[in-house]
């Protein structure tokens, strides 16, 4: 259909040179649509075939009454035409019966043009003959779009005969490559066409660089972000304070040594953590008497009341920089800071990313967050990390804790915290959790009656429970289901659904 109206055109142009208004073309027997003349003269002109201009003006148009009149003549010249027929003239009720509602609307004007006037109870007409001035003005108004008498037509306007509406056309001139066959011109450039060589001859269509792109679908918190907005209400509720874990590269010294890992520890190992290669090792170490602090713990005790690991400690294995394996690397130095700034009680969190050299599977990942929390006061006890963890873990409804005793490098006692999941139907793993070792806390320059109690659990697995997924794979990595992440309803964990 578009080509067939540009044929029309080009025609046009060919027989007449240019194309001062595009409404007035007829085709397919109705009158030229702006939509499709706009796209038929927009393509033309992408292959400068025509040049066009756009014009924009304020028309009168005839109503469906108007037409009517146009046609059949205005209502007072029915009024005088029917009582012309009648011998001795109409009474009013004769009049309505011929003419029905026109009767009325008619009679009126044609009193005020003098055409008709009573004879008693009978109208009859005043003149011979009259001039019906109604369609002739329509006819014009309807070629024209207006009329020079703006009386005139603020009159048909008011009798709602005509209205004002916006119309757009279009002028055509030819364009530089004006032709009367339209070349189908190439929007890809195929292996064929380099084969055979008719790229050579082939035309192409060019690039619109104005054209907009499809609109991305809205944005949409991914679930694991939605889990650590709950979880980040409740540590603000509890007057945490949020640790900055922006760095996901840290060195031996933060990850471990200052946990008092020893450098032994299979963690260490190239199978469980990360190791970059460029650079390998970081120059910057806090302040080296802590440094030595550190050493000395590790190798013989130190300062502390320990024994340390007696083993060698070496300062290359602390400056190596690794991808950090949790967050309590964070928090380490976070307690250092305090200690160094002057002691206060501090209760500070981060939920952010850590890494592990890990097989990848249904439940594991290379990569995946961690909750954490630490508070440190003076005299704190095993009693309040207990306390606590039932407060924390109570806000998002999960009660009924069970410890269970572990072990960390950096915690003494250590427990992991269970938890018995109604739907699951078994004891689940919540968290892990303990009291930061002296050996960590006293090298850092803590006094040494103050506590400091940890916990940290994965963000993932509250996350896949409460979204009802049992592969890790299909919540982060290159296997994501988009759907289930733009789908995902919001999350209260403090409700049951
Ligand atoms: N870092 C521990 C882990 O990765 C969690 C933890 C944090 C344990 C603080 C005790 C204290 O599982």
């Amino acid at each position: 259909k578009v080509e067939a109206l540009q044929v029309l055109l080009l025609k046009k142009l060919d027989e007449q040179n240019e194309i001062a208004n595009t409404s007035h073309i007829e085709f397919e027997g109705k009158k030229l649509t702006v939509q499709d003349a706009q796209s038929a003269i927009l393509s033309l002109a992408a292959r400068s075939m025509v040049e066009f201009e756009r014009h924009d003006i304020e028309v009168y148009t005839l109503t469906a009454e108007g037409e009517e009149i146009l046609k059949n003549g205005s209502h007072e010249a029915k009024v005088f035409n029917e009582i012309c027929a009648s011998m001795s003239g109409l009474s009013i009720g004769e009049l309505k019966d011929k003419l029905g509602n026109t009767a009325g609307l008619g009679q009126g004007r044609a009193f005020k043009l003098g055409w008709i006037r009573k004879d008693g109870d009978k109208l009859i007409k005043n003149t011979e003959s009259i001039e019906d001035g109604t369609p002739k003005l329509l006819a014009e108004i309807k070629e024209h779009g207006t009329h020079k008498d703006t009386k005139a037509l603020n009159d048909l306007k008011k009798r709602k005969l005509v209205e004002r509406n916006k119309l757009m056309y279009f002028s055509l001139k030819k364009g530089p490559h004006f032709s009367l066959t339209i070349e189908k011109l190439n929007t890809d450039l195929t292996a064929d066409m380099i084969t055979s060589r008719s790229w050579e001859n082939a035309k192409f269509k060019d690039y619109n660089f104005a054209a907009e792109g499809i609109p991305p679908a809205g944005g949409c918190l991914h679930p694991l972000m939605k889990v650590r907005e709950e979880f980040r209400k409740f540590f603000f509720e509890l007057g945490f304070e949020e640790m900055p874990t922006n760095n996901y590269v840290d060195s031996g010294f933060w990850n471990f040594d200052a946990l008092f890992v020893p450098q032994q520890h299979s963690a260490r190992d190239v199978q469980d953590t990360f190791f970059l290669k460029k650079p390998a090792f970081t120059d910057k170490l806090p302040d080296l008497d802590y440094v030595a602090r550190v050493k000395g713990t590790h190798e013989n005790g130190g300062e502390t009341r320990g024994i340390g690991y007696r083993a060698p400690w070496s300062e290359e294995e602390t400056r190596k920089l690794i991808l950090r394996t949790h967050t309590t690397a964070v928090s380490g130095n976070m307690l250092y800071k305090l200690a160094k700034n002057g002691f206060h009680p501090a209760k500070y969190f981060s939920i952010d990313r850590v890494f592990r050299n890990e097989t990848v599977d249904a439940t594991h990942l290379a990569e995946f967050h961690q909750v954490e929390g630490v508070i440190c006061d003076r005299n704190l006890t095993l009693g309040d990390l207990i306390g606590f963890m039932e407060v924390f873990f109570a806000k998002m409804n999960v009660r009924n804790l069970r410890f269970k005793p572990a072990y960390n490098p950096y915690t003494e006692p250590s427990l992991e915290i269970f938890s018995y999941h109604e739907k699951l139907g078994k004891w689940v793993e919540v968290g892990n959790s303990g009291m930061f070792r002296p050996e960590m806390l006293e090298p850092m320059g803590l006094p040494k009656d103050v506590r400091c109690l940890g916990f940290g659990l994965s963000l993932e697995r509250p996350t896949m429970i409460k979204y009802g997924i049992s592969d890790i794979r299909q919540l982060m990595g290159p296997k994501v289901n988009l759907d289930l992440i733009q789908a995902g309803s919001a999350v209260r964990l403090d409700r049951e659904d």
